[in-house]
């Protein structure tokens, strides 16, 4: 696991919006960010998930989360001005963004991968985290210590066959991170990393993975530590790089 002690209130009066808040790796990390004193936008497309992540953070004395249901499959540019200007109503500023929210789409070769599905993950794993990215960036600036984390997988660092849309979207997420990365760097205060979260306990994974016993693996919880790291002011001028959490 990635070697990083949280002091307990490492995210204390920091503003971060989490996408998929709801469930897997993104409702553990709002949950761990929230427990460090951040206060978490959840956002996400099952209202029920994150009213759930919602309540176990009041439940835990968090400070008051805030829920904002969105479907990245069909939000328009316009719902991404939408977001932002209720952020900026509500907070003025935004210190953390985790893009955390993926689809996985179909595993099959590429000779025989499903336009419809090409179209959906593209659209939820690389098109929503641009637009969303591009809607908060001044909100971001705004901050006077902003961090931006995408999130990538081992698929997106190497290809491998079948992976299809999904590993794809990955690579080119890496691609914005450096892109992005380099655009800010000297200019503000805006760094950006990817994390690959390594084979971890949640659906998306048992879903690639039927056959495998989830219980070998991490749960979500278990990985916290590199994204508190980079969420929080330790990773200050730490940008464009890929990081692994475990
Ligand atoms: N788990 C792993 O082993 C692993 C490995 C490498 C990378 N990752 C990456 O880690 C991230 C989290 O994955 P996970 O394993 O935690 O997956 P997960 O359990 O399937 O959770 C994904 C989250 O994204 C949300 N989401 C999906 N489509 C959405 C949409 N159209 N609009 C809004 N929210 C949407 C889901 O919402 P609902 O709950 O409403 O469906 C869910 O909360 C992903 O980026 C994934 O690619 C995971």
């Amino acid at each position: 696991m990635f070697d990083y002690q949280a002091p307990e209130n490492l995210l204390k009066d920091r503003i971060i919006l989490v996408t998929g808040a709801g469930d897997g790796i993104g409702k553990a990390a709002a949950i761990s960010f929230a427990k460090h004193g951040a206060t978490v936008i959840l956002l996400g497309r099952t209202t029920k998930k994150l009213e759930e992540v919602y309540d176990q953070i009041e439940a835990s004395s968090g400070p008051q989360p805030a829920i904002y249901p969105m479907n990245l499959e069909g939000a328009s540019p316009k719902d991404y001005d939408d977001l932002a200007s209720t952020i900026e109503k509500e907070f003025g500023r935004l210190d953390g963004l985790l893009h955390n929210a993926s689809l996985l789409g179909n595993l099959s070769p590429l000779s025989q991968y499903d336009i419809e599905t090409w179209y959906k993950v593209m659209q939820v794993n690389l098109n929503a985290p641009f637009l969303m990215t591009q809607a908060l960036l001044p909100l971001l600036h705004k901050s006077s210590d902003a961090s931006v984390v995408f999130t990538s997988s081992s698929v997106g660092r190497k290809g491998r066959a079948h992976w299809g849309a999904y590993a794809i979207s990955k690579f080119a997420t890496e691609g914005m991170m450096q892109t992005l990365a380099d655009e800010e760097e000297g200019i503000g205060p805006v760094r950006v990393n990817t994390i690959n979260p390594g084979a971890t306990r949640t659906h998306m994974r048992a879903q690639a993975y039927p056959a495998e016993n989830p219980e070998q693996l991490p749960a979500p919880e278990e990985i916290m530590n590199v994204y508190l790291y980079l969420l929080g002011s330790d990773s200050q001028k730490v940008t464009g790089q890929a990081f692994d959490a475990q």
